[in-house]
């Protein structure tokens, strides 16, 4: 196994998955490359030192340009908020680092489209960190559609719900924060939230033509965490778009942040010609699945608990009947980058794959702000 050194940036929420990712992969797969942890980034040094330390780093550092200037950092792993991963991962492709980009690509899609450019031209793998794609059932989701078990698609339905900023106490801006704040995340649950359902929907149905949305601000006006201040709430708090896919078939979405009761409600279903799927997050490991050709006296829908060995990934784990859960995705991710990055293939969602997410999220905003349909050019 070939080293490969990683320098990564943010030790949040995400840092974290992804240390962790790094530290199990060659213990569960077969690789050609085995990650060590090079140089953790952050804000705080005390925290970056803790985490390093905590979380076997050889290194830390609270300048990101320092991890890319390192000559031994093969892979740049981005897990900062949304508004610095372009400046980041185009630097990172200059230094012709491999990047791993935390989602939403970027602010925007013409801001994604930069990165898109610099990772093309300095020809460096690259891939956009959606990870439940990675997660077995919505695997396994994939695999059933382009066999063809669904026939031709009518409807795909995916939800995003959580209940966190109902409070008007709740502050935007800064640490833990940032998320409400449209200077540092770009948009409300449309970029944080939808773009995890638009990924997995042009995964599994193709590309999508057009959107009609409406969102809402519901809370105003919000205490800045770093000035202080009451300031304008620009996010939105909650999302509803439909739309029209390529293939023919009808899209309804919703995301909000006040559902009260849900704290990462993410749904889909799909409704076939044939058979129909189902996914809950809050049961990641099963698959709901409705085969219409079964025998009538039989026919129901099927609760397929996805831990057998011939299901996507499961061979890699533990017994049959013994699930994994949320940390696994991210294992996986690492897992197919290095194997496509030894290959010399990309690995999906590139920053091109993601750029496309990034287009629909700009089009559901837009259509939103001007109350019209709007068209999404390729
Ligand atoms: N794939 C997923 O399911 C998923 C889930 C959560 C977050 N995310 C994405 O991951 C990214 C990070 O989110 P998070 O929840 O981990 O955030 P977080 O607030 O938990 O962590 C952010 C990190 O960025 C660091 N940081 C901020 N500014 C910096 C700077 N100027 N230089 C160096 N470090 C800096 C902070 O020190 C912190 O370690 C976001 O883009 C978010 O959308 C993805």
């Amino acid at each position: 196994m070939k080293p490969l050194n990683v320098g990564m940036i943010g030790y949040g929420f995400m840092g974290r998955t992804h240390s962790n990712a790094y530290s199990k992969v060659s213990h569960f797969f077969d690789l050609p490359y085995k990650p060590a942890l090079r140089v953790i980034c952050g804000l705080v040094e005390e925290q970056a030192k803790a985490f390093a330390e905590k979380w076997g780093f050889q290194s830390h550092t609270t300048d990101w340009r320092k991890v890319i200037e390192d000559e031994n950092v093969d892979i740049v792993d981005i897990c900062v908020p949304n508004n610095m991963h372009a400046e980041i991962a185009i630097a990172a492709a200059k230094a012709g680092k491999a990047i791993i980009c935390e989602k939403p690509l970027a602010m925007n899609a013409a801001q994604a489209q930069e990165m898109v450019d610099a990772v093309e031209a300095a020809g460096v793998a690259n891939l956009v960190s959606f990870n439940y794609r990675r997660v077995p059932a919505v695997t396994l989701a994939k695999q059933l559609i382009d066999e063809g078990r669904l026939g031709k698609i009518f409807h795909y339905r995916a939800n995003f719900l959580q209940d966190w900023t109902i409070s008007a106490e709740v502050p935007q801006g800064g640490d833990g924060t940032w998320r409400l704040d449209a200077s540092v995340a770009g948009s409300g649950v449309t970029g944080d939230l939808l773009a995890h359902c638009i990924d997995t929907a042009l995964w599994h149905n193709g590309p999508i033509s057009s959107v009609n949305a409406m969102t809402e601000t519901f809370i105003k006006q919000r205490l800045h965490a770093e000035t202080g201040q009451a300031q304008k709430v620009s996010i939105d708090d909650a999302c509803t778009f439909f739309c029209r896919f390529d293939n023919g078939s009808l899209g309804n979405f919703e995301s909000t942040r006040y559902a009260r009761g849900h704290k990462a409600l993410y749904t889909f279903e799909i409704n076939g010609e044939h058979a129909s799927i189902r996914w809950d997050l809050h049961d990641l490991g099963r698959l709901e699945y409705f085969e219409h050709r079964d025998e009538g006296r039989v026919r129901g829908w099927r609760s397929i608990h996805v831990t057998d060995g011939d299901h996507p990934y499961m061979n890699k784990w533990w017994v049959p009947g013994l699930q994994i859960g949320y940390e696994h995705s991210f294992v996986h991710q690492v897992a197919d980058f290095l194997t496509a990055m030894d290959a010399g293939k990309p690995c999906s969602p590139t920053f091109a794959e993601a750029l496309e997410t990034q287009k629909v999220c700009d089009a559901v905003l837009q259509s939103a702000a001007e109350k019209r349909w709007i068209e999404i050019g390729s």
